[in-house]
């Protein structure tokens, strides 16, 4: 047989790292209950028809797509986004407004491997349904924050802007759809000329390039400059004037808007309103972006309902933590041996074990056979805290010997204390 590696893109998540995956997860499920979202768990397997629809031809493009054994054709999940519209239009069609929904998992893209971009991603996602209100958007904004600041991430900084501005102007120039969605595309990438030549007129491509021009220092000011340099087009003005609404809720929320970016896209299709990602300055990655998606659900045969919703990338905040050299911590949690002196003690080691872990203390029990130097030698390997050692001598007292593994120093403890040794 050959010796088995993970397929390209994959990772195996082992030690410290998998710590802190379940770690960042950990902190953005505190972050749902802290705003009211509830968690839902949707398949991962999802028909290609709903995952397609409005993600955009980018997403479209690196779906791992495939036949099911029955003939239908699905794909692996690359977002969330689908799937919690998916459910807006049947299980939690009837419930009332707002839906305040969270999830997390892994995401599937068929991206080019490298740093900070796999091909199985883990992401925390989070949908606000049913208010089109500028306080919706900022509270997407807002959770983000809590959620980075929790993390106890240094730096980051938001980058702003409203998909409508672009949109508005070439819809007033009556450009399609496709066209729209091709230019946002390059943009995006920030391939501007490439995208501008994709205007029909003279007269488009230099209101976008003029868009460019528009970006200061302070987000609030490039607002009033995008809202000037359209003032005379209803509906890029209209999004100007959304956007500075939801900044200034932003901002009364308590966090610092960094960047306003006036001519800012983003990859997926579906969005019809503000957009926003996040970056720290030891990465040129996002860590997270969102936005709102006014007309998904309704294209999914529902009613028309506003939306809005952000997604972060767990393997990227994992990246961003490491290169500002912060562990999540762990602290408080002790790790814990219980080993008996002889095999005949075997039994009486297991119940004391038993006791605490129903005392909620984690304990890691002798399963080698091993003799008792050799297990000590091997726990303090293995960065042990603490090993309990139930001997005859202090058993015969309803005691056992308490080892303090880095300090090398033991005491007998009563077995009816022992649970309050660790509780710190
Ligand atoms: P997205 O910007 O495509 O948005 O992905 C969100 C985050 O997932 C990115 O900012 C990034 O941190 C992470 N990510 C994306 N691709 C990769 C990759 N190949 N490897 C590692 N991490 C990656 C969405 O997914 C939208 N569904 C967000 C949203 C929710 N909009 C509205 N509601």
């Amino acid at each position: 047989m050959p010796s088995f590696q993970t397929v390209r893109g994959m990772r195996d998540l082992l030690g410290e790292e998998a710590l802190a995956f379940t770690g960042i997860i950990g902190k953005a499920r505190e972050t749902a209950l802290l705003y009211g979202y509830k968690e839902v768990i949707t398949p991962v397997v999802e028909s290609f028809e709903l995952l397609s629809a409005k993600s955009g031809e980018e997403i479209r493009q690196r779906m791992f797509i495939f036949k099911d054994l029955g003939e239908r054709q699905v794909a692996l999940r690359p977002e969330f986004t689908a799937s919690i519209a998916r459910l807006a239009t049947t299980a939690l069609k009837n419930e009332p407004k707002p839906l305040r929904l969270f999830s997390a998992g892994s995401v599937y893209r068929y991206d080019e491997p490298q740093k900070g971009r796999y091909r199985e991603f883990y992401q925390s996602n989070f949908e606000l349904m049913g208010s089109s209100r500028p306080e919706a958007d900022a509270e997407i904004v807002l959770l983000t924050d809590s959620f980075m600041r929790s993390l106890c991430l240094r730096g980051y900084a938001f980058k702003i802007g409203h998909i409508g501005v672009v949109r508005g102007i070439l819809s007033q120039e009556n450009v399609d759809e496709k066209t729209q969605n091709a230019i946002l595309q390059r943009m995006d990438k920030k391939e501007y000329n490439e995208a501008f030549k994709l205007a029909p007129t003279e007269h488009c491509r230099n209101m976008l390039e003029g868009l460019l021009q528009l970006k200061s220092d302070d987000c609030f000011e490039t607002v009033e400059k995008i809202k000037a340099y359209v003032a005379t087009d209803e509906i890029p003005k209209a999004a100007a004037d959304n956007l500075g609404d939801i900044l200034k809720l932003v901002v009364d929320g308590g966090c610092p808007i960094q960047v306003v970016e006036p001519a800012f896209a983003r990859g997926l299709e579906y969005y019809t309103g503000m957009i926003f990602e996040i970056y720290i300055p030891e990465l040129d990655i996002a860590l997270g972006g969102g936005g709102r998606y006014d007309r998904l659900i309704e294209l999914f045969g529902g009613e028309a309902t506003p939306a809005v919703g952000c997604a972060h990338g767990i393997d990227r905040i994992a990246l961003a933590l490491q290169a500002q050299k912060n562990v999540l911590s762990t602290e408080g949690k002790k790790r814990v041996l219980v080993l008996a002196v002889n095999d005949l003690l075997k039994g009486e080691a297991l119940k004391i074990a038993q006791a605490l872990r129903l005392s909620g203390v984690g304990v890691e029990f002798e399963v080698m056979g091993r003799k008792m130097g050799k297990a000590l030698e091997d726990a303090d390997k293995r960065k042990v805290d603490y090993a309990v050692i139930v001997g005859e001598r202090e058993l015969k007292e309803g005691a056992v010997m308490l080892r303090n593994l880095a300090k090398r120093e033991q005491t007998i403890v009563p077995i009816k204390e022992l649970a309050k040794k660790f509780s710190f």
